[in-house]
């Protein structure tokens, strides 16, 4: 693990994620080396095979892949319709549907390959202890880091109803910790008051980095039917529809993070180098692409490449460079108002 303390009097002067001389896009991630600062999103990616199957597209675009939510025993979901599509993004109500972690840990990662880019494990539970359990499993595993997911708006219990509680988001970080040396990830809900004081707590609890954000709770109604489209009633937003909230989420909570060392795999809606650029400059050590891999599954290489053009025309020798360099005087307590 990251011990935070230390790191933040050994890197005072370095770039978050920086390693000097290194490829422009190559980084530093909680001692993990990332070829490149993009991160492939769990629910978006299946078990880190989906998309290995299309020509052209390649794991090694990705400095590391999330997996799939897995909970403590196998879950079938919720009922259909569970996806659909909205303007500028889609809704989404999966319920965690996985094959629980034994199966992932005895059958899934030996069929992936390490050498490719860094597989992260997406932990999900219904109690403290089942997340604990989860994560002991994925400890004892050749998985390269944890991420631990309070966040998930598609299931009853757990997800995003310890998410919304700075204390149960604490003792579930904690908890976590405690049975494991792995990095480990915490993935913030949006749906919650004040996302700072959350992502504070959790650096407390020892978490070595934070995902900003999961997906945001919506709807859609079919008026010939008058229901609910989603099965579920409501679901998680994703998309281009988000990413300005998003972004304002990031940096809230590089606030936070920045002075602890703490790095933040930013996302929500990014699609082009340009977004992954905003949320990069806002204090996001890696981007996350989740909804954009489904209107273009090569999209990583594109955004590899953006990001690299805009790093040769600013005359930046290495992308962890631009980390939180947005240029503003104003505490982002003062901007409070708007309209
Ligand atoms: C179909 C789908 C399934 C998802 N499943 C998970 C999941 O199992 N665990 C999790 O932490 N996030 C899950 N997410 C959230 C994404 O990882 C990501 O945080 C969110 O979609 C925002 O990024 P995006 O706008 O680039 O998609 C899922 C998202 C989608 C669209």
């Amino acid at each position: 693990m990251c011990d935070n303390a230390a790191m933040a009097s050994l890197e005072k002067d370095v770039p978050l994620g920086g390693a000097a001389n290194a490829a422009p896009l190559a980084l530093n991630f909680c001692g993990l080396s990332f070829a490149s600062p993009i991160v492939l999103l769990s629910g978006c990616v299946g078990f880190g095979e989906e998309y290995t199957r299309i020509e052209g597209f390649s794991n090694r675009d990705a400095g590391a892949v999330v997996l799939k939510g897995t909970t403590g025993a196998p879950r079938l979901g919720n009922p259909p319709h569970r996806v659909y599509e909205t303007p500028a993004g889609m809704l989404n109500a999966i319920g965690l549907q996985n094959p629980g972690v034994d199966h992932v840990v005895r059958v899934v990662l030996p069929q992936l390959d390490f050498t490719e880019t860094r597989f992260i494990a997406n932990v999900s539970g219904s109690t403290i202890e089942e997340y604990v359990e989860v994560t002991r499993r994925f400890d004892a595993s050749p998985i390269d880091a944890i991420e631990i997911n309070i966040s998930c708006p598609n299931v009853k219990e757990g997800g995003v109803a310890f998410g919304n509680y700075p204390d149960m988001s604490a003792q579930v970080v904690a908890a976590c910790r405690r049975v494991t040396k792995k990095p480990l990830i915490t993935k913030l809900s949006p749906n919650q008051t004040d996302i700072r004081e959350n992502a504070r707590r959790c650096i407390e609890a020892g978490t070595d980095a934070l995902a900003v954000i999961n997906t945001i709770m919506g709807m859609a109604i079919d008026v010939e039917e008058r229901r609910p489209v989603i099965g579920n009633v409501q679901g998680g937003l994703s998309g281009p529809a988000i990413k300005p909230i998003a972004l304002l989420k990031v940096h809230q909570v590089y606030e936070v993070a920045g002075p602890h060392r703490i790095p933040i795999v930013g996302q929500g809606g990014i699609t082009t180098a340009r977004d992954a650029l905003e949320f990069i400059i806002a204090g996001a050590t890696a981007v996350g692409i989740g909804t954009a891999l489904f209107y273009d599954p090569l999209v990583c290489r594109r955004i590899n490449e953006g990001i690299a053009a805009y790093l040769s025309a600013q005359g930046v020798a290495n992308v962890t460079e631009l980390v939180g360099t947005l240029r503003t005087t104003k505490d982002v307590a003062d901007c409070a108002l708007s309209g």
